[in-house]
């Protein structure tokens, strides 16, 4: 269009043009925007690990023996990160379906050789996946560690219970640690 005749159509179009563009531009824009915000709202909802030990007491303190399974409650926490571990009970709950790896590190302090019995058992949703025991008589301590990796739902409950009979001990040392963390999610 270079004759005068089109000239303001002309210049109308390009300016039409020059609209379009800028609008096109803006709708890229924002979808780039909304997909990384998506991103990252998915990558924080997949965080999910925790770390807690026994209590953060100044001096040794025993939990146990009792004569019967008593949960154990972990009463400092290093790490909740999306928050399934659940201080007030001690359990922790599977936020997202998928492998999960435990760890859990017991250790007991007798007060003279011929009673000590630490050991634990890691649950899921009831049932003993794996159970540290140490059971010394010749000595006054004793520590054990286990780890696992499980295939969890969400919703599922992760647990350590003392068994009847047996003790563990702690302090600001935090020789007695509950860790867990997500893998990788699974559908
Ligand atoms: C609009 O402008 C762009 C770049 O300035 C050009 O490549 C395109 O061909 C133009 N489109 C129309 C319909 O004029
Ligand atoms: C704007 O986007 C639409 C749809 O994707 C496309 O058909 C059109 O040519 C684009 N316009 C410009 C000026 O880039
Ligand atoms: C844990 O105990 C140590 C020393 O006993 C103290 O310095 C620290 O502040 C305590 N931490 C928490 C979170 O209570
Ligand atoms: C612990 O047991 C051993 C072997 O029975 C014994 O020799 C030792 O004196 C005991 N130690 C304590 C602190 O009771
Ligand atoms: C574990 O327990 C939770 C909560 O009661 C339940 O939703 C889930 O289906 C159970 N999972 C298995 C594998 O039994
Ligand atoms: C915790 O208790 C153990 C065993 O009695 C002791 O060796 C350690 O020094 C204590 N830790 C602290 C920080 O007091």
């Amino acid at each position: 269009c270079y004759d005068q005749a089109s000239c303001g159509c002309c210049l109308m179009q390009r300016q039409m043009n020059r609209t379009e563009t800028y609008f096109n531009k803006s709708v890229e824009g924002m979808h780039r925007l909304l997909s990384e915000s998506k991103k990252k709202l998915t990558d924080m909802r997949s965080r999910s690990a925790f770390s807690v030990a026994l209590n953060n007491d100044s001096a040794l303190t025993c939990f146990g023996p009792f004569n019967e399974d008593r949960l154990i409650v972990y009463k400092h926490v290093f790490l909740n990160l999306g928050g399934g571990y659940m201080v007030s009970t001690g359990v922790f709950t599977a936020p997202l379906s998928g492998v999960y790896s435990f760890a859990l590190t017991i250790y007991g302090k007798a007060p003279n050789n011929n009673t000590l019995a630490v050991c634990a058992s890691l649950r899921v949703n009831g049932t003993v996946v794996t159970g540290p025991t140490e059971k010394g008589m010749y000595d006054r301590e004793d520590s054990a560690t286990t780890v696992v990796a499980v295939k969890l739902k969400a919703g599922d409950e992760v647990d350590v219970v003392l068994p009847a009979g047996c003790f563990v001990c702690d302090n600001s040392s935090h020789f007695n640690t509950f860790t867990g963390f997500l893998l990788y999610a699974t559908d």
